[in-house]
């Protein structure tokens, strides 16, 4: 129970509240019988005062007039005196007192008041001292403690009808406070697999909790965003699989549809082949895609020579530009290097370079450039092939995306390379921009982090 926030907030609440009304509560009882006690105070000592003025001066002779005595002559008068000398032996008392004393201790030479009980019924008294003399005034304050007594019960029932509200009060109090809450963790549950567009209403909650609100939408856009990501991806993966997987299908069932010669069987055989290459290729970029979607955990990094592995990618892939009679040259820093992991920098070039010749024309040129600034080593990769409409500039990192399957008809590929390469790059920290024109070629720019080997000028 004491974990929940509304269960907190009323305890909370409660304990204030009780200590309040109990301090104002004591305030006022105190306050009143401080009033009450000080006006019957004043009274019995200007009492005892008169009682002074009528002894004389040796303190044997009392000028006590009839009507005097008569005040304080039954106990039902509520008014009584005492005069006693200082050792405490009696000289006169009211007829009121009968044969009750009122108390009295050797030496109060000073005025003092105290409460006292006579016949079990309170009765306050003051001690007067007069040169040889001491004059005690009392009176029965039976009614005035029966009214403080009212008054502590009236307070004491308030206070605790004050109490039972306010913490009814507090519990409407944290169970307002807290609706908003509940509508978002409902809005939340709402939230499944199926119904992955539902949001928290961000209108209707008050201002401490819209940044709550607003994280979790935002957290639940992204998760949407890489749900449908997913899901495009799984589509687009098993399409381009199943292209394959019919060739190798059509190819074996038509063939065994009744004895062939050996050169028929060879080229089904051929054409098998060459469709499962497709599909063990794709299915290879499709892991790598994966695995580099994780994080960099895999990756090694270490102080890499740019111009040593371009060298080595070009020596990859000249026997593909040979056959289109394409010549590629690498110009620039050859000292200049990056921090990268040696694998998948090759993979990135592999694959520019590889689309410089694929999409390229018959003796056409790919120019590599390694240029660096002040922030980063840049490696620029230009060719002179057929170019890329612009419109499709920010899709050919879409994964399977290709520019029109009928211009790249005779040109294999998965569409997967640019991908790749985008990952690669993001892990590295890097960017990477392409710039092309149709029919005049492609010059893609990649970004990378500088080494420590920097070449000056
Ligand atoms: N240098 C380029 N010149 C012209 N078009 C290009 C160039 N590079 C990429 N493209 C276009 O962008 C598309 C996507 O390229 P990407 O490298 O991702 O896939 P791919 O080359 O078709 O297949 P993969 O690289 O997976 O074998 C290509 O199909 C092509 O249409
Ligand atoms: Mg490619």
């Amino acid at each position: 129970m004491f974990s929940s926030i509304k269960a907190k907030i009323i305890i909370f609440y409660l304990i204030i509240i009780s200590l309040s009304l109990f301090a104002l509560g004591l305030f006022l009882y105190l306050s009143l019988e401080k009033i009450i006690y000080d006006s019957i105070d004043s009274s019995l000592l200007s009492r005892a005062k008169a009682l002074a003025t009528l002894i004389s001066e040796d303190g044997r002779e009392f000028k006590f007039s009839d009507e005097l005595m008569w005040e304080y002559s039954s106990q039902k008068s509520g008014y009584f005196f005492q005069i006693r000398k200082l050792d405490g032996t009696t000289v006169e008392k009211s007829a009121s007192l009968k044969n009750l004393e009122l108390p009295f201790q050797k030496g109060e030479e000073q005025i003092s008041f105290k409460t006292i009980y006579l016949n079990k019924k309170p009765v306050r008294v003051v001690n007067f001292p007069i040169s040889n003399l001491v004059i005690q005034c009392a009176e029965n304050i039976d009614g005035r403690v029966e009214l403080l007594e009212d008054y502590r019960r009236i307070l004491s029932l308030s206070i605790l009808a004050l109490m039972v509200i306010s913490t009814f009060g507090g519990f409407l109090i944290a169970k307002k406070a807290l609706t908003p809450v509940k509508k978002i963790s409902e809005s939340i549950g709402r939230i499944s697999e199926s119904n992955l567009s539902e949001r928290v209403d961000e209108k209707n909650i008050p201002s401490e909790l819209k940044g709550l609100a607003s994280s979790f939408n935002q957290t639940f856009d992204s998760l949407e965003r890489a749900f449908n990501r997913q899901k495009q991806f799984v589509s687009d993966a098993s399409h381009e699989l199943r292209t394959p997987l019919s060739v190798i299908l059509s190819h074996s069932e038509i063939t065994l549809r009744r004895e062939r010669s050996t050169e028929e069987y060879k080229n089904a055989l051929i054409a098998i082949k060459d469709a499962a290459k497709i599909m063990l290729n794709m299915i290879e970029r499709l892991l790598m895609l994966a695995r580099l979607s994780s994080d960099r955990a895999e990756l090694k990094f270490e102080e890499i020579n740019l111009y040593s592995i371009l060298k080595d990618v070009v020596k990859l892939l000249n026997p593909l530009a040979e056959q289109k009679d394409i010549k590629i040259s690498i110009h620039g820093y050859e000292q200049l290097t990056t921090f990268g992991d040696r694998a998948s920098l090759l993979e990135l070039f592999t694959n520019v370079v590889d689309n410089a010749i694929k999409y390229n024309i018959q003796q056409g040129k790919v120019d590599i450039y390694i240029k660096e600034n002040q922030d980063y080593a840049l490696i620029e990769v230009k060719d002179t092939g057929v170019g890329m409409p612009e419109e499709d500039l920010d899709k050919v990192f879409d994964r399977f995306y290709r520019i029109d399957k009928a211009r790249s008809g005779g040109i294999k590929g998965a569409g997967l390379g640019l991908s790749i390469c985008k990952e690669i790059v993001r892990l590295h920290g890097g960017k990477m921009e392409i710039k092309s024109r149709i029919g005049e070629g492609t010059t893609v720019s990649i970004y990378l982090e500088r080494g420590k080997n920097v070449v000056q000028g």
